[in-house]
């Protein structure tokens, strides 16, 4: 059979609220034109984020009712470390309430004033983190990343000649870790390949610098390496897993992605020393170590989450759905970051809008305008969010995990290709409020009259 079909049949319902144009032009004016500030029922299809809106199975719901909240020793925490044990190798594991936590840690432990950390591309929250503790963060993409047109398989490799050169720039006493992103969300959502993984670890190696993977999408990752890198193919996407975990030194985690869970996250690491600090800091802000800011029944949606995700028919779907929303809008003409990501589809937005100029704003634009269209909720990965640093003006839907079907898709693909039939009419946006921080979650606009 040729048609890929989601794996898996639906047991549990939400409904979805329709609104009218109006109704959606009221929201958008009492929202300031920023989708953050529009309360979820009054969206149709939400792709704001893939992070915590996984659809979770009934095996992980029934792992729910067997969480053991115990504060100390608990058994949830015994399965997710075999679970973590298994699937990575890392001597050390301490769970986390969430992502960024891991990070709060791992940058707390590892870096002062005056160091720098190299990456693929950071996320927002990691060079947040990083740049609290002082230090700098550096991103270090392959030069072809640059170019959102360009067709290659392994966009979100590391430039290792340019870490070669930041290295023996800054002194490798001051690189105190060098982290990978998988796949590199920042970078349009593209996969780092084994070879780039194992290029980056050689040259860490001979530094002395550890290796550390922010792998939230670790699965998505692998799967493009079976699909992709010569001698893969006939691979379990669990053993690329292994392996890619097993060539770094430690790695943070977002069980809120590829974990399919709602809440949750991991550090890991291999060196004892380090392990130490970070246990007492966890103790600090997010609990005992068998638990870290999570109850146990998380734990065990986490252990269970991570098994699945690795299945060939889910992954297989999961790249396919996401292929398919990009192709069938890049195809008719709608400029998206190629080839399509894992996680979600980027749209060009300063190539689709040329007419809006970067100071008004055309990834917002093109949010609103897709909202108030279709009532989709998408994000803007631009100005508004990195201010005069942003390098593209992007427009992301990212996918939720097994939670919309393929018309859901389809209205998504009819929505978008619609608005780009009358482009020309979209307007750009000016702010009227800006407040001094997380101006990308409550800056509010008003649209340019010109
Ligand atoms: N690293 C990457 C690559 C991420 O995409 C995220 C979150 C984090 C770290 C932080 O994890 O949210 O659990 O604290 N990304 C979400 C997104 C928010 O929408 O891309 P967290």
């Amino acid at each position: 059979m040729r048609t890929i079909i989601e794996p898996f049949r639906i047991k549990s319902v939400e409904p979805l609220r329709q609104t009218s144009p109006e109704e959606r032009e009221r929201y958008l004016e009492q929202a300031g034109y920023n989708l953050f500030l529009i309360a979820a029922d009054d969206i149709l299809i939400d792709l704001l984020t893939d992070s915590g809106t996984s659809a979770m199975s009934t095996e992980q719901w029934a792992a729910i009712m067997r969480g053991d909240e115990s504060y100390a020793g608990s058994a949830s925490f015994f399965r997710l470390k075999r679970a973590v044990d298994d699937l990575t190798g890392f001597r050390h594991m301490i769970p986390t309430h969430q992502g960024r936590a891991a990070e709060r840690i791992l940058f707390t432990v590892m870096c002062k004033p005056g160091h720098v950390v190299p990456s693929n591309t950071h996320f927002d929250t990691t060079r947040a983190n990083i740049e609290f503790t002082g230090a700098r963060a550096v991103d270090l993409p392959v030069p072809t990343a640059m170019d959102t047109q360009a067709r290659l398989d392994f966009k979100g490799n590391m430039d290792v000649l340019a870490l070669e050169a930041l290295i023996a720039s800054e002194g490798p006493e001051r690189v105190p870790l060098v982290m990978l992103t998988v796949t590199n969300n920042s970078g349009g959502g593209q996969p780092v390949s084994m070879a780039n993984i194992e290029a980056v670890k050689h040259v860490c190696a001979r530094h002395g610098i550890p290796l550390y993977l922010d792998a939230c999408r670790f699965a998505e990752n692998a799967w493009f390496i079976r699909e992709r890198e010569a001698g893969y193919g006939s691979w379990t996407p669990k053993r690329i897993a292994q392996k890619m975990f097993s060539t770094a030194d430690g790695c943070t985690f977002s069980a809120k992605k590829d974990a399919f869970a709602n809440i949750g996250g991991f550090l890991c690491s291999n060196d004892s020393r380090v392990a130490q600090q970070e246990t007492n800091l966890l103790i600090l802000t997010e609990g005992f170590p068998t638990y870290g800011g999570l109850a146990g029944r998380d734990l065990d949606a986490i252990a269970t989450g991570l098994v699945e995700v690795l299945d060939i028919d889910y992954l297989r779907y999961r790249i396919a759905s996401t292929e398919y929303l990009g192709r069938h809008i890049a195809d008719r003409g709608v400029p998206i970051v190629e080839p399509p990501g894992g996680h979600a589809i980027y749209i060009d937005a300063e190539r689709m809008l040329p007419h809006i100029p970067r100071a008004q704003f055309p990834a917002q634009a093109l949010a609103v305008e897709l909202y108030r269209h279709a009532g989709i909720r998408s994000v803007e990965i631009g100005s508004v969010m990195f201010g005069s640093s942003a390098q593209h003006e992007l427009l992301r839907l990212a996918i939720p995990r097994r939670v919309y079907t393929q018309s859901h898709i389809d209205y998504v693909v009819e929505a978008i290709l619609e608005v780009n039939e009358r482009k020309q009419q979209i307007r750009g946006l000016e702010i009227v409020e800006e407040p001094p921080f997380l101006r990308h979650f409550s800056a509010r606009f008003r649209p340019c009259l010109s």
